[in-house]
């Protein structure tokens, strides 16, 4: 792949700035036009970055986002996009990855372009998914921000502090380095191989904290709360968790009866949520069997750690086997 568009220094930490001029930058482009793609494509604009061409399923959503972003152009297939830019992001559902990839073709004299890439947004998606373009000449690479999009603009905003992990090599790695940087956003890499590991497990800090949530929700429904009154009760807990965990690190931030010892407290929910059936018991076991893990990483654990601990696997070896068969309250 021709460097000369993706040499380029880290830089760019505030969006406002634009402290390189345009013609240095490579152009970008983006297949899809969804959640992810609406606050990238308006990020990398406004870090000034030309964002020429945007195609998607519908022409609609490709016309809604281009017409946000000056000098981008709407374009009715995915292949003008890839004509029409240097590093194009695949911004589909994974689902989508592959097969999209198989249609695109990367004709670097076509496209008057010294170089390109391709690159996909997925966290749990090969990049070998995106070889049929490397088999052209084309370099590919994987973006992946940290990040639970909305579609919302607040996402420019928020995304900022994030993390963003990046695989590609040599001259795609520096520019999508540069591309995380632009959004305000922490490069991030990972070993060969273990992308589907770091997204399963991403999963527990974003989409599972909603899980969480939503256990919660369903278990004070039965006394009466509404969703709206749960959550504005619950998220000031969550965000004060959040804030404890990063001043204190895990083991320190984890409150409740695990955490203070009270053997008999947890005993009794167990029994309680035993007695609710369904998976109730089950979930709230496992996640005890975390918290107490938590709890003995603490310099001084506990004197009843290990009381609550066999209180919890007794409570896991009945309520497992019923978690396979039940439903969970609604
Ligand atoms: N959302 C997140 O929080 C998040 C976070 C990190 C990474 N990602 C990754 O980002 C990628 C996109 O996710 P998303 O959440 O932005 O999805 P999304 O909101 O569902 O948007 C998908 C977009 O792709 C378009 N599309 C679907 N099939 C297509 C096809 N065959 N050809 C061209 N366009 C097609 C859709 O078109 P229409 O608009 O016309 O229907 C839509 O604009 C995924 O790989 C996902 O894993 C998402």
């Amino acid at each position: 792949m021709d460097a000369r568009y993706f040499n380029l220094p880290v830089q760019m930490f505030r969006l406002e700035q634009a402290p390189m001029s345009q013609s240095s930058l490579p152009r970008l482009g983006f297949i899809g036009a969804g959640r992810l793609a609406r606050c990238l494509a308006l990020s990398f604009s406004r870090a000034a970055y030309p964002v020429t061409a945007v195609a998607s399923r519908s022409a609609n959503s490709a016309v809604r986002l281009a017409s946000q972003i000056e000098h981008c152009t709407a374009f009715d297939t995915p292949q003008q996009v890839v004509d029409a830019a240097d590093i194009v992001f695949l911004a589909v559902p994974d689902d989508s990855i592959g097969s999209s990839a198989h249609t695109l073709r990367f004709d670097a004299a076509a496209a008057g372009a010294p170089g390109k890439a391709l690159v996909h947004c997925s966290g749990a998606s090969p990049v070998e998914l995106l070889a049929p373009a490397r088999a052209q000449g084309a370099s590919i690479g994987g973006f992946h921000p940290l990040y639970l999009f909305s579609g919302e603009l607040a996402d420019s905003e928020r995304i900022a502090g994030c993390s963003v992990t990046i695989e590609a090599e040599g001259a795609l790695k520096e520019a999508l380095t540069a591309l995380a940087v632009a959004l305000r956003c922490h490069p991030l890499t990972i070993p060969p191989g273990g992308r589907m590991l770091y997204h399963a497990a991403a999963h527990y800090a974003a989409s599972f904290a909603l899980c969480s949530l939503a256990e919660c929700v369903a278990l004070w429904r039965t006394l009466g709360f509404a969703e709206d009154d749960a959550l504005r009760a619950l998220l000031p807990m969550l965000a004060g968790t959040i804030e404890t965990a990063r001043d204190k690190g895990l083991p320190n931030a984890l409150a409740g009866p695990v955490s203070r010892g009270d053997t008999g407290v947890v005993q009794k929910q167990l029994a309680l949520l035993e007695s609710l059936g369904g998976d109730h018991a089950a979930l709230y076991g496992l996640l005890s069997r975390r918290a107490v893990e938590l709890a003995e990483r603490r310099a001084n654990p506990p004197a009843a750690i290990d009381a609550i601990s066999a209180a919890v696997e007794d409570s896991l070896s009945r309520s497992l086997n019923q978690a396979a068969a039940g439903a969970s309250v609604k």
